[in-house]
């Protein structure tokens, strides 16, 4: 029988939060072996929920938004290869190369690279035009926002969504360029992608559905954004948030299976021996749901990378046998002080979803979504102790009409 590799060497690919949360658990579970960790941005891990929240309305420092502490990354003893992209891996001579040429040799390899923001090709030299993913990203558009500029946002998603918020509390002009006919509704369905589009109309956003950009228009500088369906619209700043794209160029021809993200089996195992992935660029089969899916949200990559490390582990011997990865995807976003919870897979379809509580005071609605007769998926805005019990009832599949009765 072939001898079981040893792990000694650990390279992570990815310094954000999967990339850290995988090493903190390695060394929590006594990996004692070499742990490199390689990222694209110069930054030390950072957290990126504050990035369109507290970052970019200047109530934090960019240095709050660190991951942890300088005496806590020392404390996991790794080495760090910052500011260098990964461009190829060798899944057979087991090595990484980066961007200044050096090779890195792993045993086993975890790969977070996540997503970059999808663009809108626009003429080179045109600035004001924004897309929302780093640090560096976030605090030149706070820097834009601070010229106090008419602002468009291009995408009535997340981020949409949350530098509207923050552009109307400063008090600026804001128009919303949405390609659905209601924001949100690709994952929410209409009815509650209506309810967040109304904070937006509430807050005075001028929310334009079912366009998109034909081009930004300016000399050097964004004046205009044309709409699709003729409208221009006047802005200085173009935030574009029209969702993301797995970072996987750099394996592309490496042998490494990709389909829109790296394609993990259950456990997060690629298709190479000893390499596995963890975070917004893993796709993989989740048993809970019956759907082979990335999951792009802050409490994936963070449980994500912990599943990935114990699969890892147990394969080079030093662990139990893993459990399939099937978590209940979950994600929150706050606008206007409003907080919106979304959990589980809910369904787009407008005879899915049921309304459980409303609540005209405080703003409160939740709302749950079925699959068949199956509990799916379930929103909450601004009733985040009434989103606990859907939560774990979707983890255990409870049917439908005993998800009604729990009031
Ligand atoms: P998204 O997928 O949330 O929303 C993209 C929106 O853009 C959709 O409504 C889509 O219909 C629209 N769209 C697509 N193409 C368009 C076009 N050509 N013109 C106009 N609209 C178009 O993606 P988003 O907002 O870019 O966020 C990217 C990532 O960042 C996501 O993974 C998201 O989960 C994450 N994020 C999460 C936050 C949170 O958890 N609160 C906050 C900010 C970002």
């Amino acid at each position: 029988m072939a001898e079981r590799p040893r792990l000694r060497r650990v390279a992570i690919v990815g310094a954000s939060l999967a990339g850290i949360t995988a090493a903190e658990s390695l060394r929590a579970r006594g990996f004692r072996g070499d742990i490199t960790m390689l990222g694209a941005e110069r930054h030390r891990p950072y957290d990126r929920p504050p990035l369109s929240k507290h970052l970019l309305s200047g109530g934090w420092a960019a240095d709050r938004t660190q991951l942890r502490s300088t005496e806590a990354l020392a404390g996991l003893d790794l080495e760090w290869r910052l500011g260098q992209p990964a461009v190829w891996l060798d899944p057979v001579a087991r090595d990484i190369t980066l961007a200044d040429g050096s090779t890195l040799g792993y045993d086993a390899a975890l790969l977070c690279t996540g997503t970059t923001a999808r663009q809108i090709p626009h003429p080179a030299q045109l600035s004001g035009v924004h897309t929302l993913r780093t640090l560096d990203d976030a605090l030149a558009i706070r820097t834009a926002l601070d010229r106090s500029p008419r602002v468009a946002v291009v995408g009535g998603g997340f981020i949409g969504a949350e530098v509207a918020a923050e552009a109307r509390r400063r008090g600026l002009s804001v128009t919303m360029v949405e390609a659905l006919p209601v924001p949100m509704s690709r994952g929410l369905g209409q009815r509650m992608g209506q309810l967040c589009a109304d904070l937006h109309l509430r807050h005075g956003v001028d929310v334009r559905c079912g366009v998109t950009v034909r081009a930004f228009e300016g000399d050097r500088r964004l004046q205009r954004v044309l709409l699709s369906d003729g409208a221009t619209v006047d802005a200085d700043l173009a935030v574009v948030g029209i969702g993301s794209v797995p970072a996987t160029d750099w394996l592309s021809g490496s042998g490494i299976e990709l389909d829109d993200g790296v394609v993990c089996d259950p456990f997060c195992r690629t298709s190479a021996p000893g390499v596995y992935a963890a975070g917004d660029v893993a796709r993989w089969h989740n048993g809970l749901f019956g759907v082979r899916a990335r999951i792009e949200h802050w409490t994936n990559a963070r449980e994500q990378a912990i599943a990935a490390v114990g699969t890892m582990l147990a394969d080079y011997g030093a662990g139990d046998a893993p459990a399939p990865y099937s978590p209940v995807p979950y994600v929150w976003s706050d606008q206007y002080g409003s907080r919106i919870q979304v959990a589980g897979r809910p369904s787009p379809h407008a005879d899915a979803v049921r309304v459980i509580h409303r609540d005209d005071a405080t703003d409160a609605t939740v709302a749950v979504y079925r699959d068949g007769d199956t509990l799916v998926g379930a929103l909450a805005v601004n009733a985040p102790k009434l989103l606990l019990p859907y939560r774990r009832m979707i983890a255990a599949r409870t049917r439908w009409e005993d998800a009604l009765a729990v009031r």
